[in-house]
């Protein structure tokens, strides 16, 4: 008998990773059919044009209930919810972090849990869920207990603290993943306290100068929007009874300092690419990313077969060669 195809949502699907993701859903599976819902209605991403007829986009506010209804009506078989202010911008803005980053999310998985029991759901939660480690080297996993300094880990501990109560009611079939920090994101800086690691790259290589605002010692936890994409496909493959007693994953990344981060980038553009990062440190940003950690046991995704991210030049040298003219 043959698989039926998906039909899977992506919410911030006009995001960074909703972009990513269509792309990769559909090269694992070319039958897949694909709702991208953002706040404007999501391009469709030039590398799927092929797909355009399995493909809806659509502009929903998801803190609008009345739409969010509609929308949720359509029944998908999977749940990508990727949509969200970010790590600065939640912690910028209380009030509009909490109607996203909480109030949209438990909206979503409460409909779920009374028009479709068991519904498959994929959150994409952050390495801000910890609190700050008390060496450099310390190693934390899901096992470690979460103390978020920000609004924005805050928000995303809650969800997935919701997701595994629903999960092990069977009201939901959740999975939150915790991803790294993403690295090179094309486009314009963003509201998240990390957004300098890709802008120390993407800025440079595009011949622009840009300010770094942490010390150049400061370790990061990062990872490629290629792995982290292809994790994300995989994630939900996976059966909900090797997740065990919770749906938390750390997802694989690597660690790196910043100043590993700029001799990628001197590998590849040169030293004169180099030489437009500028130090100016902002204490705003520092004290944030400072208190996440840097090193991460992923045992548990490897455990669940999840793929090792690719090295920082590969990284950054994939970038060069998909965004730099
Ligand atoms: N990129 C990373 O490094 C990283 C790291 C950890 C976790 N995450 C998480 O992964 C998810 C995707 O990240 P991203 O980098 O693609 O973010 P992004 O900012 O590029 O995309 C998020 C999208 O959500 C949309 N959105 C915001 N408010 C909305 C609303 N009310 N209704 C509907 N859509 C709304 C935005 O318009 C945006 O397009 C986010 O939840 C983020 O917290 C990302």
């Amino acid at each position: 008998m043959s698989k039926k195809s998906e039909h899977i949502l992506i919410t911030g699907a006009g995001g960074f990773i909703g972009q990513a993701l269509v792309s990769a859903l559909l090269q694992s599976d070319s039958s897949t059919n694909i709702t991208m819902t953002d706040v404007s209605v999501p391009p469709i991403p030039s590398q799927v044009e092929n797909y355009k007829s399995q493909i809806t986009a659509t502009a929903i506010d998801l803190t609008n209930s009345e739409d969010a209804n509609k929308l949720l009506a359509g029944k998908f078989d999977v749940y990508y919810l990727l949509h969200g202010i970010m790590s600065s911008g939640s912690e910028a803005n209380l009030e509009l972090g909490y109607r996203v980053n909480l109030d949209s999310h438990r909206f979503i998985l409460d409909y779920l849990r009374e028009h479709q029991q068991g519904a498959k759901v994929v959150f994409p939660s952050s390495l801000a869920v910890f609190g700050p480690v008390s060496r450099q080297d310390e190693v934390v996993s899901e096992t470690t207990m979460p103390f978020p300094q920000s609004s924005y880990g805050t928000q995303k501990f809650m969800i997935e603290c919701l997701i595994n109560d629903y999960s092990r009611r069977g009201l939901v079939d959740g999975r939150s993943v915790r991803l790294p920090t993403v690295i090179v994101r094309p486009g314009k800086p963003t509201a998240a306290a990390s957004s300098f690691a890709s802008g120390i790259v993407r800025e440079s290589l595009a011949g622009v100068r840009n300010t770094l605002p942490v010390r150049s010692d400061l370790d990061m936890w990062v990872g490629s929007p290629d792995i982290v994409v292809q994790n994300l496909v995989l994630v939900k493959n996976i059966p909900k009874e090797r997740f065990g007693i919770h749906r938390t994953v750390c997802l694989p990344g690597q660690t790196v300092s910043v100043q590993q981060i700029l001799e990628a980038l001197e590998r590849v553009g040169g030293k004169e690419k180099r030489n437009l990062v500028i130090e100016e440190r902002d204490p705003v940003i520092e004290k944030i990313v400072e208190s996440w950690p840097s090193r991460l046991d992923t045992n548990r995704a490897f455990t669940l077969g999840m793929h090792k991210d690719i090295s920082l030049t590969e990284i950054v040298q994939n970038f060069a060669e998909r965004h730099v003219k």
